[in-house]
């Protein structure tokens, strides 16, 4: 049995009474967010996280089954995850009520020899795993994960980066993630180099709904893993979930398809201004090393937090006067407007 703590508790009325304005007037709640990755799920283990500014426990049965609920008690919210688990009984610290791993509620111990009512069973809430990870859907009316194809494309050729928390909301790490024209300063020497600092221009463009940009070109000192050379490298970007963004990459055209990677960019909401972060990686080249992929990212991942955790105001600007924008921004600003017009506010300011 283990229980991973992350975070701080959320035990507080103020935070409780924002909940109640940010989350309820948009859709966040219906998309699907990354909470652990499937490797530490074992049968017999519970771990804690948080998500949209509550506490949760995923709690993995003896016999395999998942079990995701409120990390707190119906009968006087003491945390759950506080008590015991044994594999097949969950048992409240406070006053001993022992639930099963459905959530039914099977004794009270005050009042043994009575059949606990269904009332005081722990209400389930959405849960799957895909891309190697757990996902959880808080509201009632679950949407579509984030698409990410090549995944199932190219077979046992993924491996997962994260979760790494940053102090920043989750759209300002998504469109960090969809910008190019940082790549000189921020990733110098790695994803781009002074003088070659153009964003050529590049198409937007809604597709099935999702935001896709596409012929996006960059010049980069190290295109790829076989490249000694600058040259161009060749992008495109998805958006499918607010809090999520796709890319794939062709270092350079003369590599040929082999060399073509895709990111996956996930981003699940401790609160609106801390984020639990996973990046995917998925290589087409089947004797890639994936290992030297997930290195290189970690470390271009880490070059990214400082100036993002910095950006002031913390929640993201929809309104298109309230910051400056300049060419290479029509992805960002048509990423704002895909998020204003589907009514998404968590995180951002209208
Ligand atoms: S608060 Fe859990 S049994 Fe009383
Ligand atoms: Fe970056």
């Amino acid at each position: 049995m283990t229980a991973v703590p992350s975070g701080h508790p959320t035990d507080d009325v103020t935070r409780d009474s924002m909940l109640a304005v940010t989350t309820e007037r948009d859709g966040i709640v219906d998309e699907w967010f990354p909470v652990i990755d499937a490797a530490d799920v074992a049968p017999g283990s519970w771990h804690r996280f948080e998500l949209l500014d509550e506490r949760y426990v995923l709690v993995c049965g003896s016999d395999g089954e998942v079990l995701v609920t409120v990390d707190t008690c119906p009968h006087r919210g003491a945390q759950l995850s506080l008590g015991s688990f044994d594999g097949s009984c969950i048992a409240c610290p406070y006053h001993g009520w022992q639930f099963d791993t459905s959530g039914r509620c099977i004794g009270q111990p005050a009042h043994p020899g009575i059949e606990p009512p269904r009332v005081a069973d722990l209400k389930p809430i959405a849960v799957q795993e895909c891309y190697g990870l757990w996902w959880v859907c808080v509201g009632e009316s679950p949407r579509n994960l984030p698409v990410y194809d090549d995944y199932h494309h190219h077979p046992g050729r993924t491996i997962s980066l994260g979760p790494k928390v940053l102090q920043a909301t989750g759209p300002r790490i998504v469109e960090n993630f969809l910008d190019m024209a940082h790549f000189p300063f921020v990733h110098a020497d790695y994803l781009g180099q002074v003088p070659h600092t153009e964003v050529r221009d590049y198409d937007v463009g809604v597709v099935d709904g999702e935001l896709r940009f596409t012929n996006c070109v960059f010049w980069q000192p190290n295109p790829g893993p076989t490249d000694i050379g600058g040259g161009d490298v060749y992008y495109e970007y998805g958006v499918s979930h607010p809090y999520a963004a796709r890319l794939t990459k062709k270092p350079t055209l003369a590599e040929g398809d082999s060399a073509t990677f895709s990111l996956l960019l996930m981003t699940s909401p401790v609160s609106e201004t801390q984020c639990r972060v996973w990046m995917l990686t998925t290589l087409a080249d089947p004797a890639g090393d994936l290992e030297s992929f997930n290195a290189y990212n970690a470390v271009i991942f880490d070059q990214d937090i400082v100036t993002v955790e910095s950006q002031r105001p913390k929640l993201l600007p929809l309104d298109p006067r309230a910051e400056v924008h300049q060419r290479a921004d029509r992805g960002s600003t048509a990423y704002r407007r895909w998020l204003s017009q589907r009514g998404f506010r968590y995180g951002t300011t209208p």
